[in-house]
């Protein structure tokens, strides 16, 4: 595996000319952030050893080296979802690959369904922490000697960068939400009876996403700074037929805010 890893990193070590400490890993419909990045080096995830590839509709699936807030950063656009068929070992693969590349801060975005009666459609929500409902977990098997075998996850989510956030999102006049995120494995999305019950476990909102890559950036060292976007509400009274289009739609409208935010946060660093 490690081995593996160091392969993979060497060989986008070779084609960088840059040394970014922060990675951006772009989720469903979130991927116009891209477009803000310049002096852009791109890799497809198909011509980099032992990278799996990227199958959903809206994920394009390349890494990006370039520069957003005056700071060199390397994005992921596109992510590896564990209802695709990836083994959390590869869903999480590029996460380790990061930490071979000197990343130090990881920024993730994702789409989710709403479980908080006062979130709306298109909120932002600044994710405080996480609850992990996968059926597998990440760390499962011999620990990679990049962390503990038991790791902390007391502040899964820096309070330094949400605190910035915070106050980057009050200087822009942008609306954002705080709460928990828990994720799980779809592809189903939630019926009413499971958003009810990850609202009584205290989750805030739930996605298909996140939760792996962030518990291998933690055990890597990482520091995480994670924002979703509600795209949908699974609040009882509100729940209506939800789709992969309208998820996207409601991802699109939003992705102005989330990249501006992300932006400033990067230029901070
Ligand atoms: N549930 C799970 N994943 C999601 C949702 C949802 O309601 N919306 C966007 N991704």
């Amino acid at each position: 595996m490690l081995e593996r890893i160091q392969e993979t990193a060497a060989y986008i070590k070779a084609q960088m000319t840059t040394s970014p400490e922060t990675a951006i890993i772009l989720g469903t419909g979130l991927g116009s952030l891209a477009t803000e990045i310049t002096d852009k080096r791109e890799i497809p995830y198909n011509e980099i050893p032992n990278f799996p590839v990227s199958t959903v509709e809206g994920h394009s699936g390349k890494l990006i080296f370039g520069k957003l807030g005056g700071k060199d950063i390397m994005a992921m656009q596109g992510r590896f979802h564990y209802y695709e068929g990836y083994s959390m070992k590869e869903v999480t693969f590029p996460v380790r690959v990061m930490r071979e590349l000197g990343i130090k801060r990881l920024f993730v975005s994702n789409a989710a369904g709403g479980t908080n009666p006062d979130f709306e459609i298109g909120d932002l929500m600044i994710i405080t922490d996480h609850i992990n409902y996968f059926p597998e977990h990440p760390l499962r098997g011999k620990n990679i000697p990049y962390g503990p075998r038991f790791p902390d996850m007391s502040e899964a989510y820096d309070k330094s960068l949400i605190s910035q956030a915070d106050a980057i999102a009050e200087e822009l006049g942008i609306k954002v939400q705080h709460g928990v995120y828990v994720g799980t494995q779809g592809p189903t999305f939630e019926t009413p009876a499971e958003y009810k019950l990850f609202r009584i476990f205290g989750a805030d909102a739930v996605g298909m996403s996140t939760v792996p890559e962030v518990i291998v950036a933690n055990h890597c060292g990482l520091k995480v700074f994670g924002v979703s976007i509600i795209t949908d509400l699974g609040v009882e009274g509100k729940i209506v037929e939800v789709t992969h289009e309208e998820v996207q739609k409601a991802a699109d409208a939003a992705q102005p805010r989330m990249t501006a935010i992300m932006r400033e946060l990067i230029k901070r660093q």
